[in-house]
């Protein structure tokens, strides 16, 4: 999906969201790779966050960079529709947020949009087994869903480390893609146990230089 080795994907859910398209604008300039647009939606998980227009208006802001939405709703397929017309370059979602898995993967892969799942630290990977090679992307949760700020919880490397596998195995091009206390300490774990893709939001958006964050964030895993 993308030859870059590893990727830095900043989540703007810990952004200043009164600043919300120059705080995305400058962590781009500042190295970031992609956008993580998490969606809360005050049933899946307890936090409501951002809909499909704020991200309509990060694109007619001018923001051309891809944009990674994470669904943390329940259910998916409506508003996964609403985030393709949005400009959504990928859009994940938790297994259990639907009835249909293999439907809602490909009612979003139809409309040129990438599509990933994502597993909570307690979900069991059992439903990879029959849609991987459908997969553009696996996100691992190290924190359970809801709010950002959270500590890495240790036992997601060993998922990771299946997940890796698993996608080894297939022989597909499919990011493995870490989520949740990511920063300078835990980057390294998540790389050495698999992961290619890291999400960061406090640990890049609490700082004040964004640019040194984010290269030592990247100093971790080379
Ligand atoms: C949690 C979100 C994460 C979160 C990460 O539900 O999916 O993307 O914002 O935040 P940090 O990096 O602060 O754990
Ligand atoms: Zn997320």
């Amino acid at each position: 999906m993308s030859d870059q080795k590893y990727i830095i994907a900043p989540s703007i859910l810990a952004s200043d969201f009164a600043r919300l398209g120059d705080e995305v604008k400058n962590v781009l300039a500042a190295g970031a790779d992609w956008v993580h647009f998490d969606v809360m939606d005050n049933h899946y998980v307890p936090n409501l966050t951002i809909g499909p227009m704020v991200c309509k208006a990060l694109r007619d802001y001018g923001i051309k960079e891809f944009i990674d939405v994470h669904l943390m709703i329940d259910p998916v397929d409506e508003l996964a529709q609403s985030f393709i017309k949005a400009g959504a370059d990928l859009i994940s979602f938790h297994p259990e947020a639907s009835k249909h898995i293999h439907r809602s993967i490909h009612a979003i892969k139809e409309k040129d949009c990438k599509a990933g799942l994502v597993y909570n630290p307690a979900t069991p990977l059992h439903t990879l087994e029959n849609v991987l090679d459908d997969l553009d992307l696996v996100l691992i949760m190290s924190v359970n869903p809801g709010f950002g700020g959270q500590s890495f919880i240790h036992s997601s490397l060993e998922k990771i480390t299946q997940v890796r596998k698993m996608i080894d195995e297939s022989g597909k091009d499919i990011r493995l893609e870490v989520d949740g206390g990511i920063n300078n300490e835990t980057i390294g774990l998540a790389a050495a146990a698999g992961a290619d893709t890291f999400v960061a939001g406090s640990a890049i958006f609490n700082t004040e230089n964004y640019e040194q964050t984010i290269s030592e964030l990247r100093s971790k895993i080379v």
